[in-house]
């Protein structure tokens, strides 16, 4: 059982969809339940670290931090890509804080010299003392590429990603992210419970308030539709819309897509943090970097066809990208901050989920299942 919860609020979370609670309060709001989402979850389990577009070439590297744990992903001279800690060995410095390109990575403090795959080459004025073990090095974590996007665990136990999502690949595999790139990419600062975006994200029930000049017209609320796999950790949102998205749209379908597909948006996450919309024609990454229950740094990318790029050599594509996300995110906006105040009012408790609520329900599956494991 978790200490943070109750044995009435576990129950109501795992109460099947049609009598579903929400998650309570202090799911949100309790320091300690995301010292213990920390533990359990996010250095457990896969997180979205970057795309592979953005460590193109040997040597290019980028800083992300996973709560506690600053990561380099860097690309490697045979072309691999490995994840690390940024931490050096000798008292604790991060050797990087950025991204960039390096030959060698050097801890600024005493300039420990590191390889790319994080062994240690040089430690100046150390000859007074014995060899340095073999383990002295800044320590690799798992790392694996799905649709152009790189992956971390730094759970040196935890089974591999790819085995959890070939039944996602069904569902998104044809919209082809693989073949995308970032067109462009905006900052927010989102203070308030992780969870609460995610939520936000994955339910199309909401156009009918906020968004309801902006999508419910073109992604009814009634018609989304859920699928996905709590064992497997993920969920999609299928928002099929009420205009073709054919051959006079503004941007063409990805070919390959069957009609169904080619007519829908579709919003998804990997538990616990990698979200993302797919239209037929190009996608939209939400990176979520959480650092407390009540702070988080968002950045959306927008993603398009290497091919729609390469004829966009000014970035008007990114920009307008960006300009339509930007309008629906600030819609949702206000949406997140009512909930993170209503979380601390002293009479909200579980609420009630609604059938089109589907895939906060199975998140809160998943999430009541990790953060129960010690049971
Ligand atoms: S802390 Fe890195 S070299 Fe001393
Ligand atoms: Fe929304």
């Amino acid at each position: 059982m978790s200490a943070q919860l109750t044995e009435v609020e576990i129950d109501r979370i795992r109460a099947p969809l049609e009598q579903g609670w929400t998650l309570p309060p202090s799911a949100y709001t309790s320091p300690e339940v995301f010292c213990e989402e920390t533990r359990e979850i996010f250095y457990k389990e896969w997180i979205c670290v970057a795309r592979e577009e953005q460590i193109p070439e040997p040597g290019d590297y980028r800083a992300v931090q996973v709560v506690e744990q600053p990561l380099i992903v860097v690309r490697q001279t045979d072309g691999s890509i490995r994840a690390m800690s940024a931490i050096c060995p000798h008292r604790g410095m991060p050797v990087v804080g950025s991204h960039g390109w390096a030959q060698h990575f050097y801890c600024p403090y005493h300039l420990w010299k590191f390889a790319l795959d994080g062994a240690l080459v040089s430690a100046p004025l150390m000859d007074g003392v014995d060899e340095l073990p073999k383990d002295c090095r800044l320590p690799a974590v798992q790392v694996e590429t799905w649709q152009g996007f790189i992956f971390a665990n730094l759970d040196s136990d935890a089974p591999s990603l790819r085995e959890r999502l070939s039944g996602l690949d069904e569902q998104v595999g044809a919209y082809d992210m693989g073949g995308m790139r970032i067109a462009g990419s905006v900052d927010y600062d989102c203070p308030w419970n992780w969870k609460l975006l995610i939520e936000n994200f994955m339910e199309a029930y909401h156009h009918i308030g906020p968004h309801n000049v902006s999508l419910q017209g073109i992604y009814p609320a009634k018609q989304s539709y859920v699928s996905g796999s709590v064992a497997h950790g993920w969920s999609v949102l299928h928002m099929p819309g009420i205009e073709s998205h054919g051959e006079d749209s503004l941007l063409p379908p990805r070919p390959g897509l069957s009609e169904t597909q080619a007519n829908q948006s579709l919003a998804s996450v990997i538990m616990p943090t990698f979200c993302w919309i797919n239209t037929p024609a190009i996608a939209f990454w939400y990176e979520l970097k959480p650092s407390g229950h009540d702070e988080m740094k968002l950045t959306i990318h927008a993603l398009a066809p290497v091919e729609m790029l390469e004829g966009d050599t000014d970035g008007v594509a990114g920009q307008m990208l960006l300009e339509v996300i930007r309008g629906i995110h600030e819609e949702d906006i206000p949406v997140n901050q009512g909930p993170w105040k209503g979380m601390h009012a002293p009479l909200t408790t579980q609420g009630r989920l609604s059938h089109l609520e589907e895939s906060i329900w199975q998140i809160n599956q998943w999430w009541a299942e990790r953060m129960t494991a010690s049971e």
